[in-house]
């Protein structure tokens, strides 16, 4: 297997807008010699993410880009992205929908990890209608994204089984386990390794 070092590795930038416990996995794969990526850069939409605390813990770079006009959003983003010549993009809990002009500006380079078994469940409150539908399974899916929500070609999926007691709560923290664990599988399998 190809050692990989800082200097080939592909430069990443994180969005998120909540915890990052996704962001937390990322960062820490991207340390390893295994992986293709490193992260370069962390974007959030909401100033107060807890997650926004892994660029201290860690020492990477981060911006909080929150206007409210599209257009101002995307220029401010683009740019900041392209002076730190940043090739790839992880959503990690990022809750604000990219425009189609920054989709396409970037087709092809942007993933993101939903929780639920695409093409079920797309959008919000996944678990919680899976439990209300009574399905015995639910799980995670990596994807890359285009303009429709959530569904983008699929890059990697992990099926969970729904327990008989399941809450939204316990299926929430069991999938984000296996999220933990596909979504730098799926950056792998991307990039061939
Ligand atoms: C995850 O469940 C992810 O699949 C979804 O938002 C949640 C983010 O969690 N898109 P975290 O911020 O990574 O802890």
């Amino acid at each position: 297997m190809a050692i990989l070092t800082g200097i080939n590795k592909v430069k990443t930038a994180v969005f998120i807008s909540g915890n990052g416990s996704n962001l937390n996995s990322l960062i820490k794969f991207s340390k390893s010699s295994k992986s293709p990526i490193s992260i370069k850069l962390i974007i959030s939409n909401n100033s107060k993410a807890k997650g926004l605390n892994y660029s201290k813990i860690f020492r990477i770079k981060k911006k909080v880009i929150n206007f409210r006009n599209t257009k101002t959003f995307d220029n401010k983003l683009i740019s900041i992205l392209k002076n730190n010549k940043i090739e790839m993009i992880c959503l990690a809990g990022f809750m604000k929908i990219l425009s189609k002009y920054f989709i396409r500006k970037f087709s092809g380079k942007i993933i993101n990890i939903h929780p639920s078994l695409l093409p079920k469940y797309k959008g919000l409150n996944t678990h919680k209608r899976a439990l209300i539908n009574k399905e015995k399974y639910s799980g995670c899916t990596v994807h890359y994204v285009n303009s429709r929500l959530d569904s983008g070609k699929i890059i990697l999926q992990k099926r969970v089984k729904i327990s008989k007691n399941e809450t939204e709560k316990t299926l929430t923290r069991k999938i984000l386990i296996q999220e933990h664990k596909l979504y730098p599988e799926a950056i792998s399998k991307i990039f061939n390794l």
